[in-house]
């Protein structure tokens, strides 16, 4: 299978990046800021398995815009169709809504939402028929509607909020391309981001368990579910 995954330089993605390189039959473009991050995970992945197709494509998803093209062209000389893309980069910051400065709302909202909405948009040639593609987009338990809600993530909980209708909406409009989209809310997980936005918060699961459901559900997922907001989470919210 052809996948990309957003965000791979750590935490879920890169877990789901390792767990997915394990089988020989698997490309992986893997994404995020960090090249010399992406490219330890590239070597590590080949050292568990030699035949492995690991890609790293250094990029900004702030920039999409701007270079959104440039990374597309990256992306196609190595894919003429895409069967999985995880939609998994995130940015958070802890802060009181009034503090909230422009710039890290732009940034909140862009990474989150925006950025990965326009993603899609760019791959949508090389994405659905005549074949299938799946499009998972990783979203929170914050922006899960009737979910507990915690104070100084508002905007990160709503920009989750919108990546999470934005898959329901896909799954409508694009209905006809043999594309599925569905958006999983996950609750806490023990990554870099929980330990910087929440300081000794013990996570009931660890980066390697979500990210082993993250790669069935990419897997199998669209049989049973398309245009699917689903929470990930042992507690009610
Ligand atoms: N951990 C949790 O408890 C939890 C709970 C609910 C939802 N989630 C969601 O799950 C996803 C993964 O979370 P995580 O905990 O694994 O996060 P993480 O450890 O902070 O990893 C985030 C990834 O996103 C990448 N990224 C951030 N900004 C980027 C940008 N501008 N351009 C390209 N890549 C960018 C980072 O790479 P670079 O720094 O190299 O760019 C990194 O690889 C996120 O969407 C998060 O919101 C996590």
């Amino acid at each position: 299978m052809n996948i990309i995954i957003t965000g791979a330089s750590r935490g879920i993605g890169r877990g789901v990046a390792s767990i997915f390189s394990e089988n020989t039959d698997n490309k992986i473009i893997i994404i995020s800021r960090n090249k010399a991050k992406l490219e330890e995970l590239q070597r590590v992945c080949f050292e568990k398995n030699q035949d492995s197709t690991v890609i790293p494509i250094p990029f900004d998803l702030e920039a999409i815009y701007e270079k959104g093209k440039e990374l597309i062209e990256r992306i196609a000389a190595h894919m003429d169709h895409i069967d999985i893309l995880i939609n998994n980069a995130g940015f958070i910051k802890n802060v009181p809504f009034e503090q909230t400065t422009k710039e890290d709302a732009r940034k909140i909202v862009i990474v989150n939402f925006l950025a990965p909405a326009h993603l899609i948009k760019l791959l949508l040639p090389l994405m659905g028929t005549p074949r299938s593609s799946h499009v998972v987009n990783i979203s929170s338990m914050g922006g899960f509607q009737g979910s507990a809600k915690y104070s100084g993530i508002s905007y990160y909980s709503a920009s989750k909020a919108a990546i999470a209708n934005l898959t329901e909406c896909l799954a409508v409009e694009l209905s006809e391309k043999l594309i599925s989209f569905n958006c999983l809310a996950l609750g806490a997980v023990q990554t870099e981001m929980l330990e910087e936005a929440f300081p000794g918060y013990i996570a009931p699961l660890s980066t390697h368990h979500m990210a082993e459901f993250v790669v069935d559900f990419a897997i199998k997922g669209n049989k049973y579910f398309n245009g699917k907001i689903i929470p990930v989470s042992t507690s009610t919210p």
